[in-house]
């Protein structure tokens, strides 16, 4: 039996409706398996900025680094996105989170569910038995180097960086992935213009030796991105920076039908934080309709790499499977075809889940 502490944390947006369902399957799961979970919530991101001021407040920090996981759901609000001279960022908050918390290494799962293969906008032939793991790396690059509006406002500039420390970190977590998997390491980087991406590669050669059983290729991020639906079969585990991780996964979400299908673990030095690598959609927030699967997924996620909860996450994914076989969708994975009565909203899609767990 485990005693776990989980804070949930549902952001912005949909945030709040996602995480509702995912903390519904992790309490069926302490019921089930007979683990003892308890909870507490904290704020992030808008809803912080209107009741605190602040995208990320002490208070949050605080009870993040007393729990023993995290359920995060989406940061984000249309009013910021629309006002570059806003000074407060909801998305600072969850940059802030990843920093304070050392989560360097970003998983991000692509699992393509057979019975979505129609959902993808790639040819099912393409796509069939694609199984790709990233490791995006969280904590540096261009999201955390020194950036400038220059004085006379006209000019401004932001910095892609990178130790080797971080470069290593990251890797070892991806070689020891692929030697659980298919052995093959695909590293992504754009070495040909970037000093911050040969200093990458040159990390990655140099402690390839070291794991003498993986495969190692190297791709820049343009051919990558190209190749990624073009074949996607040909990726198994990838490592690659922050900036190019975070559109490569975008990407790669088409892979598996939707963007509201996969889940994330940003993992490093202290509690992990798990959540859908969507954002908080506020063009369908409140309506009930958002995917709770993400989400869902993410919690197997932690229970899987948090609490070592393996046969947990596993009931949780074979859940998941059970419910798209028996042909329920939400809205973002339905087709022309799917009958009317099978696309479900947010807390339908969740209670068809919890039947068959
Ligand atoms: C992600 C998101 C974030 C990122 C945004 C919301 C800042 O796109 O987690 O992929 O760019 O890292
Ligand atoms: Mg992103």
């Amino acid at each position: 039996m485990a005693k776990k502490h989980i804070l949930i944390v549902p952001g912005d947006g949909i945030g709040q409706e996602v995480t509702t369902v995912g903390k519904q399957v992790l309490d069926r799961i302490a019921e089930k398996f007979g683990h003892e979970f308890t909870y507490d919530e904290a704020l992030i991101g808008h809803v912080a900025i209107e009741a605190t001021g602040e995208p990320l407040p002490e208070e949050t920090l605080v009870k993040m680094r007393a729990s023993d996981a995290i359920l995060f759901g989406a940061v984000g609000h249309p009013k910021y996105d629309n006002d570059p001279s806003a000074k407060v960022r909801p998305e600072q908050g969850l940059l802030k989170m990843r920093k304070e918390l050392g989560l360097y290494a970003n998983l991000r799962p692509i699992k393509l569910f057979d019975e979505l293969l129609e959902a993808s906008s790639i040819k099912p032939e393409i796509l069939k038995g694609s199984d790709i793991l990233f490791f995006r790396e969280l904590t540096g690059d261009v999201y955390f180097g020194k950036r400038e509006r220059l004085d006379d406002g006209n000019t401004a500039y932001d910095t892609m960086i990178y130790s080797k420390y971080e470069v290593e970190r990251i890797a070892r977590k991806a070689f020891e992935a692929a030697r659980t998997r298919s052995k093959k390491l695909m590293s992504v980087d754009k070495a040909n213009v970037l000093e911050s991406s040969r200093l990458w590669r040159e990390v990655i050669q140099k402690i390839a030796p070291e794991y003498p059983d993986v495969d190692v290729e190297h791709q820049f991020i343009d051919a990558a991105a190209m190749l990624l639906i073009k074949d996607p079969r040909r990726f198994d585990v990838v490592v690659t920076g922050n900036l190019f991780g975070d559109i490569l996964t975008d990407e790669a979400s088409q892979i598996a039908g939707s963007m509201g299908m996969l889940a994330s673990a940003s993992v490093g030095d202290s509690t992990g934080v798990y959540e859908p690598i969507h954002g908080s959609a506020h063009d369908i927030t409140g309506k009930g309709v958002a995917n709770p699967l993400a989400s869902v997924l993410s919690a197997a996620l932690l229970l899987d790499i948090s609490f070592g909860l393996k046969a947990e996450a596993d009931a949780i994914i074979a859940a998941v499977d059970k419910v798209l076989k028996e042909g329920f969708r939400t809205r973002d994975i339905a087709n022309s075809e799917t009958p009317a009565d099978k696309i479900l909203g947010t807390y339908a899609m969740g209670a068809e889940l919890l039947k068959h767990l």
